[in-house]
């Protein structure tokens, strides 16, 4: 049995279960002062505070114990008791602050090559469609990684991962959608899986063959979706690359029969649905995605008043990316209106080559609270526990209660959420513990 205790943190965040923040709104609760943890085998045992000690490292006076796994709180109240004798390992956090770390469930970041020539387009006045029927857009990426090997996908995609768990995220989701051939969406999401195994950290591997209808079946996008749906959804699968599956609903590209045919299959095969809903348009997805219980609706920056009326706490999770309004100048989902409707709202960055090339989570964080409306607490929820939840994973990351992986960073002293909002991508980690970037545990 592993342990390993951190202590010397002035103000734990993030150690509520997702129960616990669902039943205060989506919100994270006040941090705990003076706090400690003790990891087992890298998960959570068990969190509390020392009361009574005027400094860091000075002689504890009384302990206690906030929460514990599994009914272990004698063990616990021993270990804690004889901390000082140095028979548990230990790391002095020096009086940082703790958050747990990032959670990003929704990313394209496999990808090969580059498309910032479109960004270039962009500025000189043309639309996101008009790029894609000149060529650009997805279609660009299709080309660009069917011809790379595997080994150089790879490559690019761990200094992109490697850069994001720089920022602190700790768990993410990876969607594959620029093959839309069997073999290269097979090829995308092995090295998705590859990624994980590299870093040390889960990722979640989403299939998503309906991102674009490829060239091979241009205008017969109902062909598409059936051989996606009926025969590689289910080879994909065989061949245990697939733990989730998504499609862009939009006029042009999907609609929402795809979505039930998709849904309903993938529902048989046991795996969790998402959907790209209402980015550009409002074709009614959200009612259909309502119904046919999907784990989370990502993008939603627009939203028609039917749309709106479906929207509650318990339908599936909206997923809000910023980044993507940033970059393409559209409109921001407004997830604090949503929060208040008893909506469950979480934040992902959606890293990809043509509308979200940052993936800098500080950046979602402040993007979230100046131009989304949520506070930046709420936030902080929303990019840690509530992430999780949009990936059907908010037991095992996404918080520092106990059951939960110890995935976390420090930051400097004194640090409020507001200041991840002033900071504009500022990347506030001074160190992060998470996967191969943990050093203890
Ligand atoms: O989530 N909306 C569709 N898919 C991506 C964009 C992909 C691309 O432009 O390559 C998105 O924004
Ligand atoms: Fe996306």
């Amino acid at each position: 049995m592993a342990l390993h205790l951190y202590f010397g943190i002035s103000a734990l965040w993030g150690h509520e279960g997702y129960q616990t923040v669902c039943r205060q709104g989506g919100q994270l609760g006040d941090p705990l002062g003076d706090a400690w943890f003790l990891v087992e085998e890298g998960s959570i045992l068990a969190i509390g505070q020392f009361i009574g000690r005027t400094s860091y490292g000075s002689i504890t006076q009384e302990l206690c114990i906030q929460s514990v796994r599994d009914g272990r709180q004698q063990e616990v109240t021993q270990i804690m008791l004889g901390w000082q004798d140095g028979h548990c390992p230990r790391t002095d956090l020096e009086g940082a602050v703790v958050i747990p770390a990032f959670v990003d469930p929704h990313t394209h970041l496999v990808w090969a090559g580059d498309r910032s020539s479109e960004l270039a387009m962009r500025l000189a006045g043309a639309s996101y469609s008009q790029i894609a029927e000149q060529g650009g857009g997805i279609l660009s990426s299709v080309r660009q990684l069917r011809a790379s090997s595997e080994e150089a996908l790879m490559s690019e995609s761990v200094v992109r991962l490697q850069r994001l768990m720089e920022f602190g995220v700790g768990t993410l989701e990876i969607k594959s959608g620029y093959g839309l051939e069997l073999e290269a969406e097979a090829k995308t999401l092995r090295v998705a899986r590859s990624l994980g195994q590299w870093a040390g950290i889960p990722v979640q591997t989403t299939f998503m063959g309906l991102h674009a209808v490829p060239p091979e079946f241009q205008g017969k996008s109902k062909a598409y979706a059936r051989v996606v749906v009926d025969d590689w959804l289910p080879r994909l699968m065989d061949q245990g690359l697939v733990d989730a599956v998504d499609i862009f609903c939009e006029e042009g590209y999907f609609d929402l029969e795809d979505l039930e045919n998709l849904a309903l299959s993938a529902q048989r095969l046991g795996l969790p649905v998402k959907a790209h809903l209402n980015q550009f348009n409002s074709i009614g997805g959200i009612k259909v995605a309502t119904q046919l219980g999907l784990m989370s609706m990502d993008h939603l920056e627009v939203l028609s008043k039917e749309d709106e009326r479906c929207l509650g706490p318990d339908g599936p999770i909206a997923v809000g990316l910023p980044l993507c309004s940033l970059y393409l100048g559209i409109s921001y989902a407004s997830l604090g209106r949503m929060v208040l409707k008893g909506q469950r709202v979480a934040l992902g960055s959606d890293l990809n080559p043509g509308s979200a090339p940052s993936g800098n989570p500080w950046l979602t964080w402040s993007l979230a609270s100046l131009n989304c409306g949520l506070d930046p607490r709420a936030a902080l929820a929303s990019m840690t526990i509530m992430a999780a939840a949009a990936m059907g994973m908010q037991e095992s990351t996404g918080s520092l209660s106990p059951g939960s992986r110890a995935a976390f960073m420090t930051l400097p002293l004194g640090f409020q959420p507001v200041n991840a909002v002033a900071g504009m991508g500022l990347n506030l980690a001074t160190k992060v513990f998470a996967g191969n970037l943990i050093p203890h545990a």
